[in-house]
């Protein structure tokens, strides 16, 4: 598929598709972001349905949100376009979740108390809580998010039941710095798109590595390899989605950490290994994604190489890196089955064969094998799945596509 088969594609197969959104929004500077937000849902598939206070009309008009999302806004709790007179009813049944972003300190009181008198709170107090989740993005002053009395109602807010996302940190538009600021849009997509999505992995802690290794030759040159870290980003990504609390150990690259993924940057082979040494107890499953360099310079020099002008060029010895994979893979808790270890493979050619030998070595139930040329760098990828019962072909898809299946058929091997 060329590329832009594979765009629309991908676009056709959006993370939302078929779910029906109401967007709520609520009076604060932010609503500015909620045009966005707006397009990002619409993009990924879902139905947008926008709901707006009349704080949240001194922001933003509705005629900017009907023309993104392509449906009248409904903003009166006696909207009389509704048959029955009842859009409080009507929207929240139709929903698969309600999303209110922005959502103000008082609108977050309102919801504490269970207010019902203007539409948007009556539409959260009336919905099937069971069957509809309330995601909750905040926004609102420094001064005002810290307040005893709306983090008093956050906490209410969780325990009767809200998905509450956090906030962003950094320059506000009253001129102050701190905590409060809306999420970006792409980060409340990422949240609903992880909250909406199965939970195979739910329980489990999931050690990721990604990316490249760097080993130093100087103090500005060194020896590294193409590998981008997208692969092992959006395993990250997916094992967070499907429910489980991720580490994420990654090499340089200057990718975005998943949402709510923690993440431990290294350089070297080594800082890999201490950094897995020291995550890995936790862990009940292992995923090593990261292209480690094979070798390190034996001594990296403290000064930068200069050419001496004699035309000789410097002569490198090189020592072997530690294998954290197969190390892990040769703990006693993976022994013993309280560690699922996953190896990648990445190969210039003979996949199968190159994949089936590296699972036998390492000593892992499952490897995964792709052709590292063909993907260093790039949006999508194939994966050949090998283990114990055979093997399995993922056809070319995103990265994302990909470790979101991978996920599941980890989580379909786990004991
Ligand atoms: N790996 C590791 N530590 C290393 C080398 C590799 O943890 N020092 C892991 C990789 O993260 C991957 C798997 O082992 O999951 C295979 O990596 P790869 O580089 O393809 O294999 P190598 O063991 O280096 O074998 P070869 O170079 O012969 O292909």
């Amino acid at each position: 598929m060329d590329n832009c088969g594979q765009a629309a594609a991908d676009a056709a197969a959006g993370d939302l598709v078929g779910r029906r959104i109401v967007l709520g929004l609520t009076g604060g500077i932010a609503c500015y972001k909620s045009a966005e937000l707006c397009r990002l849902l619409v993009k990924q598939g879902a139905g947008v349905q926008v709901v707006m206070t009349e704080a949240a009309e001194r922001f933003i008009t509705p005629v900017t949100m009907q023309a993104l999302s392509n449906r009248p806004v409904y903003g009166s709790q006696w909207d009389a376009r509704e048959p029955n007179n009842m859009p409080h009813i009507n929207l929240s049944r139709e929903a698969d979740a309600v999303l209110i972003a922005p959502c103000s300190a008082d609108f977050i009181a309102r919801l504490a108390q269970g207010r019902a008198d203007e539409l948007l709170s009556l539409l959260c107090l009336a919905r099937p809580a069971a069957r509809v989740p309330l995601l909750i993005a905040p926004a609102m002053n420094r001064e005002m998010w810290l307040h005893p009395a709306t983090q008093r109602n956050m906490a209410q807010l969780a325990a009767d039941g809200a998905v509450l996302l956090g906030v962003g940190s950094g320059p506000q538009a009253c001129g102050e710095t701190g905590d409060g600021r809306m999420l970006e849009p792409a980060e409340i997509v990422e949240d609903l798109v992880a909250h909406l999505s199965p939970k195979p992995l739910a329980g489990q802690r999931v050690l990721v590595t990604a990316g490249p290794t760097f080993e130093a030759i100087d103090p500005v040159r060194g020896i590294t390899n193409l590998s981008s870290g997208k692969m092992g980003f959006a395993i990250a990504r997916a094992a967070r989605e499907a429910g489980a609390e991720v580490v994420l150990v990654a090499g340089p690259v200057s990718l975005a950490t998943p949402r709510g993924v923690q993440r431990v940057d290294i350089r070297s082979a080594r800082e890999l290994l201490l950094a897995v040494e020291q995550q890995v107890d936790a862990a009940t499953v292992f995923i090593a994604t990261a292209a480690v360099a094979d070798w390190r310079p034996a001594q990296a020099a403290g000064q930068k190489i200069k050419k001496d002008g004699s035309g000789q060029v410097p002569a490198l010895d090189f020592v072997e890196n530690p294998d954290v994979l197969a190390r892990v893979a040769q703990s006693e808790r993976a022994r013993a089955g309280a560690l699922y270890c996953v190896g990648f493979a990445a190969e210039s050619e003979s996949l199968l064969a190159h994949a089936q030998a590296k699972r036998r070595r390492k000593g892992v139930p499952l490897l995964v094998g792709n052709i590292g040329p063909a993907t260093f760098g790039q949006d999508h990828n194939v994966l050949l799945l090998v283990d114990e019962q055979g093997v399995r072909e993922l056809p070319r898809a995103s990265k994302l596509a990909l470790a979101r299946q991978l996920v599941a058929e980890i989580g379909a091997r786990l004991p």
